[in-house]
C-alpha cells in the first residue's frame, strides 16, 4: 500500500527584509520581517509526499529531477516532523501505523514549483513551508502553525512566514534553542485586499550568490548590517505593522522602498559586494519613484530580494493597470530590457 498527501503553499515576499543569521544551523534571524503570502494560484509549489513499506529510503524529487536528501536542512525538517507523527488510520484500506513504526518508514517527495528556481522569487519559502506542512499531515502530527513555522524555519529562514496567509510577521525570538523564532499572522489575506503584486520577471536565471551563502558574508564583513538590525528594522516593524493595521499606504510604500533599498545598500558594503539588482531593476525604481512623486499619494511600492526581479505591489486595481502601462512604454516588448510582468491576481494577497 501506499498512503499519499498533496499540499499547496504561496510564496511570500517580506517588505521588512530577513539578512543575517545569528544561529547558522537552526536558521535564526539577526532581526524581525514582515512579509505578505501571496495568492495561492500564482507562483507556489504543490509537494505531494507518500509512505509504503515498500520504501528503503527517503528520496525526493524537485520539478521532476531527483535531488538529494542529505543536506542537514532537509534533515532537520525530516527529523522534526517524525519525531512528532502519531497513529495513523485508513479504515477503508485497512491501513494502521503506529507513532512508533513512523521511525522505520520511508517517505517519497515530489515538488513542483510553477515559477523559476532560485531567480530570486523566494521558492524555497514555498518549498520548504510546502514540505513541512504536507509531511505533518501525513504523519498526522498534531501541532499548530506556530509549531510547524519553526520547523520549516530550519529549511530556510522566509519558509516560515509561507505557512499563514496575509501579512505575517516572523519574530526572531531570544532563545538559543529556536523555540520562540516563529512565524505569527498580523492580518489575514482579506484585511487589505485592494492591493495587487506584479512581479516583473527581469532575469529568469538562477542568481550567482544565493541568499544563505550572501547573508553570511555581510554578517562578516559588513560595518552597516549591526545598525541595521538593531536600529533600524525594530522602528521599522513598528511602523509597518500600524501602517497594515491602518492601511495605510503611503507610510507602507515609504517602509517598503526604504527596507529594500537599505537591504541592497547591506549586499553593496559587504566583501566582496553583492550585486542583486541590475540597471533594469533600477530603471524601474526610478521610474516608480518619479510617478509617485508627481501624484498626491504613492501609487505603487517597490521591493526586491535576492535577484533583479521586481515586486511592485500597487495600491488598487487601477494603479496596477496604469504601472502596467508604464512599464510598457518604458520596457516595450522585444528590446534589450524586455520585462515579463506577472500580475498576481486581482484580489491579491
Ligand atoms: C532577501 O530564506 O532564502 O528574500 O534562511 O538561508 O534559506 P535561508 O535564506 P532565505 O533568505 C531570504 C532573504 C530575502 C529576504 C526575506 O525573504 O526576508
Amino acid at each position: 500500500w501506499v498512503l499519499m498527501v498533496t499540499a499547496q503553499t504561496p510564496t511570500n515576499i517580506a517588505v521588512i527584509k530577513y539578512w543575517g543569521k545569528r544561529d547558522e544551523n537552526l536558521i535564526l534571524a539577526i532581526n524581525d520581517s514582515i512579509s505578505l503570502t501571496l495568492d495561492p494560484t500564482h507562483l507556489c509549489t504543490t509537494t505531494t509526499v507518500a509512505v509504503s513499506p515498500a520504501f528503503n529510503q527517503d528520496r525526493m524529487w524537485l520539478n521532476g529531477k531527483e535531488i538529494s536528501l542529505s543536506g542537514g536542512r532537509y534533515q532537520n525538517c525530516l527529523r522534526e516532523i517524525r519525531a512528532r507523527a502519531s497513529d495513523v488510520e485508513d479504515k477503508n484500506r485497512g491501513i494502521k501505523i503506529a507513532k512508533k513504526d513512523w521511525e522505520n518508514l520511508h517517505v517519497h517527495i515530489a515538488s513542483y514549483n510553477n515559477f523559476p528556481t532560485a531567480a530570486g522569487l523566494a521558492s524555497s519559502a514555498a518549498g520548504f513551508a510546502c514540505l513541512v506542512y504536507s509531511l505533518a499531515k501525513l504523519m498526522n502530527v498534531q501541532e499548530d502553525n506556530g509549531k510547524l513555522s519553526a520547523i520549516a524555519r530550519q529549511g530556510s529562514g522566509s519558509a516560515c512566514r509561507s505557512l499563514y496567509g496575509g501579512f505575517v510577521k516572523w519574530v526572531m525570538g531570544k532563545e538559543e534553542n529556536g523555540s520562540d523564532s516563529i512565524a505569527v499572522p498580523l492580518v489575514d489575506e482579506k484585511h487589505w485586499d485592494e492591493l495587487v503584486i506584479i512581479i516583473s520577471v527581469v532575469c529568469s536565471r538562477q542568481k550567482e550568490t544565493s541568499s544563505t551563502s550572501g547573508m553570511r558574508e555581510t554578517v562578516e564583513t559588513s560595518a552597516l548590517i549591526e545598525h541595521r538590525a538593531k536600529e533600524v528594522v525594530p522602528k521599522r516593524i513598528i511602523q509597518m505593522e500600524e501602517a497594515i493595521q491602518k492601511r495605510d499606504f503611503a507610510t507602507f510604500t515609504r517602509l517598503t522602498c526604504a527596507d529594500s533599498n537599505q537591504f541592497h545598500a547591506v549586499c553593496l558594503d559587504t566583501s566582496p559586494p553583492i550585486f542583486y539588482m541590475n540597471d533594469t531593476s533600477h530603471r524601474i525604481i526610478s521610474c516608480v519613484e518619479k510617478w509617485n512623486r508627481s501624484e498626491a499619494t504613492p501609487q505603487v511600492a517597490y521591493t526586491f530580494d535576492a535577484g533583479p526581479n521586481a515586486v511592485l505591489i500597487a495600491r488598487n486595481r487601477t494603479s496596477a493597470a496604469l504601472l502596467l502601462q508604464r512599464l510598457l512604454f518604458y520596457f516595450p516588448p522585444n528590446s534589450e530590457t524586455d520585462l515579463n510582468s506577472y500580475v498576481i491576481g486581482d484580489k491579491s494577497i
